[in-house]
């Protein structure tokens, strides 16, 4: 069995990796020279290193995607992505492939699945893992059978040697593949992204995505033996959404407990996962599973797909997978960059990974709470703590004593005075934070905040990304609250992609206490807002505000008094990530 280290020695892919990124070292020092050098009034360009992500999960170069088939797997977890080998750019699309021990250490491998067969010729596309019931893992996914158009067709893969921990090597058996191919009336450009199959009756069932007309939907495939497999005649669901990619479909334990189920598990409750194409991004319901018809019937069929969002930020084509070791849901999903494709040709690197987040069913019920992995807590160092400081309207003040905030995890937990001033909710806004946070961002005064972080702020202020939250009232006086990331103030780049994200936080706040956590990672702002029930992830490019220019504050621009009761700013290390 090899060790992390002879992984990388002997991978030649990973030689391979070294050796570019040697080749690449005197580039890197150049510019961070340079940017050590530059008076921080001049602002640095976004191919600097300092913007590279450091703890989040990215390969050594090159563009990937959404992630595919996690598993846990004789003692590893793995980790298989969409990846271009040749560019920063999406295309030639093959299945990287790492392996941890704690989700947070990285070890690159060769690529897992790459085109080799008549039906995968083309690309071969996300997809998932199952573990059979003698433990052998399957893989499935979507292969491009055709140059002109991406005709997609459903693929099996196993592993060579099931006694390598590794699974490095992957076969697809001739006679199986392809186990799924559009039949008439199925879109052949839009059938994709096999999920984990689930064992029920005696039947292995799975969802492939798709749509008709426009209505997204997830076709549900029946198996005996995991080899031949049947479309059943109706989709597990629909909704008038657009197309379906990696439909995601798992039970979950009871309102609020904790531990995760096996996919094949029976739950009272189910979540059903959708990627929408049209909007790019993740919603999800909860709802029950009739296992005899294969529906699925969300609880609250008015927020089809409309409504919860596993992040309303940048996240998407995200998979979950059940941790036996730890028994718990962990959650992958993707974050692309928001500079322009010329910066990422010039940085050689595109796309990062969300920290694996634990998942599980709030205690209402009607939706998830998501948390970072408790591994990720390894690589906090130093530590600076405030207690019971009252930030009066519009004050604000700076979280000193740490070395850098650049790379940061912060923990704050906020008690307002009162919510009496809390400003009227405008019902036109009832479905659309985004758009809310867009005309109230963090520096329009209000009532009950907005009050929050001033993250990857620059001592100036020219410079700052906002996390915040901000207090209406609706017709009835109940409390309505929105969390926002502002990122509109968050460099003095040109040309930068720079969206307000937002969702509301469905939770009670009559004790007016709600928290926060921020993973602050260089270029990314990953929070959680009230314990998990809202969280955003965004992209920033700060300037002037990197390595040690970047500063941390807690601002208050509403008119009511905010206590930070407790808040907890730690260093993070950098893991061990694929190499680089
Ligand atoms: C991968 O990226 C391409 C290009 O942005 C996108 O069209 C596709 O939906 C993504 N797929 C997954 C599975 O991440
Ligand atoms: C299969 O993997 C095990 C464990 O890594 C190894 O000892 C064995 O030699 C491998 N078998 C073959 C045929 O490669
Ligand atoms: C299949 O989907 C593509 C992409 O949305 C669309 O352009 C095409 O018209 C569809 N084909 C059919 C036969 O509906
Ligand atoms: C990626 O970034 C662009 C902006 O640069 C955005 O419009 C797009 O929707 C993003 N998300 C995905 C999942 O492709």
């Amino acid at each position: 069995m090899g060790t992390p280290r002879r992984v990388l020695l002997v991978a030649p892919w990973a030689l391979l990796l070294l050796a570019l990124q040697l080749a690449a070292a005197s580039h890197v020092i150049h510019r961070s020279l340079e940017a050590e050098a530059a008076p921080p009034s001049v602002p640095s360009s976004i191919v600097s290193p300092l913007l590279r992500t450091g703890y989040h999960f990215q390969p050594p170069r090159n563009w990937i995607n959404g992630t595919a088939a996690p598993m846990y797997y004789k003692g590893w977890y793995h980790l298989f992505y969409q990846y271009n080998p040749k560019g920063a750019v999406w295309g030639n699309i093959v299945w990287a492939h790492s392996v941890s021990h704690d989700l947070i250490n990285w070890f690159a491998l060769e690529p897992a699945i790459y085109p080799s067969i008549p039906s995968d010729k083309y690309g071969c596309w996300s997809g998932s893992a199952t573990l059979l019931a003698d433990g052998t893992p399957a893989i499935t996914y979507t292969g491009i059978s055709r140059p002109d158009i991406n005709y997609q067709e459903q693929n099996i893969a196993f592993p060579k040697n099931k006694s390598d921990p590794l699974l490095r090597e992957w076969v697809k058996p001739a006679e199986l593949n392809p186990i799924a191919s559009p039949e008439p009336g199925i879109n052949a450009t839009q059938f994709r992204d096999p999920t984990t199959a689930w064992l029920a009756d005696g039947h292995w069932r799975m969802l492939v995505g798709g749509v008709r007309d426009t209505r997204g939907l997830a076709f549900v495939y029946r198996s005996k033996d995991f080899k031949k497999w049947t479309r059943a005649k109706h989709p597990l669901h629909s909704a008038l959404t657009g197309m379906w990619e990696c439909p995601d479909f798992f039970p979950v334990a009871g309102s609020g407990e904790e531990n995760g189920l096996d996919t094949s598990e029976h739950g009272e409750k189910y979540v059903l996962k959708a990627s929408l194409d049209l909007t790019r991004y993740d919603y999800y319901t909860v709802g029950r599973y009739h296992k005899e018809k294969d529906r699925y019937v969300p609880d609250n069929p008015a927020g089809d797909y409309h409504r919860l969002r596993y992040d309303y930020g940048n996240f998407y084509a995200s998979k979950t997978f059940y941790d036996p070791a730890k028994r718990r849901r962990v959650l992958t999903g993707w974050a692309n960059e928001s500079d322009s494709v010329p910066d990422d040709k010039a940085k050689g690197w595109a796309g990062i990974h969300a920290i694996p987040r634990k998942i599980w069913l709030d205690p209402s019920g009607k939706q998830l709470l998501q948390w970072p992995v408790e591994e990720v807590e390894k690589l906090r160092g130093k530590s600076v703590s405030v207690s019971g400081k009252v930030v009066k309207p519009g004050q604000h003040f700076e979280v000193t004593g740490l070395a850098t905030s650049y790379q940061a995890d912060v923990e704050v937990s906020f008690e307002m005075s009162s919510l009496d001033k809390a400003e009227p909710f405008d019902p036109a806004y009832d479905n659309d934070a985004q758009k809310l946070c867009g005309v109230k961002g963090a520096d329009v005064k209000g009532g009950v905040g907005p009050f929050g972080l001033w993250v990857l702020a620059s001592g100036d202020l020219r410079e700052k990304t906002a996390v915040f939250f901000r207090v209406f009232k609706d017709g009835y006086g109940k409390p309505k609250v929105l969390m926002c990331t502002d990122p509109t103030k968050s460099s003095l780049s040109p040309d930068l992609y720079k969206p307000t994200f937002a969702g509301f936080v469905d939770t009670d706040i009559s004790s007016g206490k709600i928290s926060l956590r921020s993973l602050i990672d260089r270029s990314v702002v990953e929070s959680f807002g009230a314990g998990g029930k809202t969280c955003i992830l965004s992209r920033v490019y700060p300037s002037i505000a990197i390595g040690k220019g970047a500063h941390l504050y807690v601002f208050n621009n509403g008119e009511a008094d905010v206590k930070v009761s407790r808040l907890t700013a730690w260093e993070m290390k950098k893991p061990l990530m694929n190499g680089a």
